[in-house]
């Protein structure tokens, strides 16, 4: 038989299976984190606390009926004032926001939670500290702009494909007797990371795409998963099956 092995875990030495499991528990550690952040920055955004499909459709499309502010008071940002101050925020808002209201009610409560962080000395945040600043939060919210998508898209391309390519490449010393299902583990994150970019984009004109964020978003996750547990596993707790190791030296012979 002519089939190459990659070498097992079995075969490596200690040193190179220690700086494969540091390296993966840090990126595992990454990757918990940025589950938490996917979370802290879209759920709620449609009035459920859990994380929806309507929550990342609104993320990228916009809510349509509502503004950039109440998505923010619903969602990311509810957490900054205390629930009767929201009320009164968002009751405002679909009010009319009207700037008298404004001087009379509301501005005091944006100068009392909002303005350490929305400010005019930020330029990434939307100031509120004046009516006008308000005002460009309270338009419809059409979702994430373009400019954003394609900064988090260039970032998302060149990161997950550094860290992705690091896991293959220790995952490819792990055992699995069927290749194409080792080989169908190594490409789906490839395939998914392009599928969800390009899935964020189709969101924001077709909002049932949102699905398709998340079912990529997952099989990213599922793979990385795999590849995580099963080198793992394999470098510190499996002994390759005898025929399997035979295999292995015989090919080696062969060379
Ligand atoms: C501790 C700092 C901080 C405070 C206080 C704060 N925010 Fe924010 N706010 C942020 C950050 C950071 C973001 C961007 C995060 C993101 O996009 O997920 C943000 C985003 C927003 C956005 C969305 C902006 C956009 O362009 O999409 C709105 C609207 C908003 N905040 C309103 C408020 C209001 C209203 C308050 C007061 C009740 C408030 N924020 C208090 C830090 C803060």
């Amino acid at each position: 038989m002519s089939q190459r092995f990659s070498l097992h875990f079995s075969h490596l030495p200690l040193v190179q299976r220690v700086l494969y499991t540091s390296t993966l528990c840090v990126l595992g550690l990454g990757y918990a984190f940025a589950m938490i952040y996917i979370f802290a920055s879209h759920h709620g955004r449609d009035g459920n606390p859990m994380l929806t499909v309507k929550d990342i459709a609104i993320a990228y499309s916009g809510t349509k009926s509502g503004t950039k502010l109440e998505s923010a008071l619903k969602g990311p940002m509810s957490g900054m004032l205390p629930a009767d101050e929201n009320l009164k925020i968002i009751n405002w808002v679909q009010a009319g926001a009207s700037e008298k209201e404004y001087q009379d009610d509301v501005k005091e409560i944006f100068d009392n939670r909002c303005i350490t962080c929305h400010n005019n000395r930020n330029p990434h945040l939307p100031s509120l500290e004046s009516h006008k600043g308000v005002m460009q939060t309270a338009e419809e919210d059409r979702g994430v702009d373009m400019f954003s998508l394609v900064r988090v898209s260039h970032i998302h391309l060149f990161g997950l494909t550094f860290i992705f390519f690091i896991v293959a490449g220790i995952f490819i010393h792990a055992y699995i007797r069927q290749e194409w299902l080792k080989i169908a583990i190594i490409i789906t994150p490839f395939i998914s990371i392009i599928i969800d970019v390009a899935s964020w984009y189709i969101t924001k004109i077709f909002e049932p795409f949102a699905w398709v964020v998340i079912g990529s978003g997952s099989l990213m996750g599922l793979s990385f998963g795999l590849m995580f547990f099963i080198s793992i596993y394999q470098m510190w707790f499996y002994k390759l099956p005898d025929d399997v190791q035979m295999r292995f030296y015989c090919a080696v012979i062969d060379e």
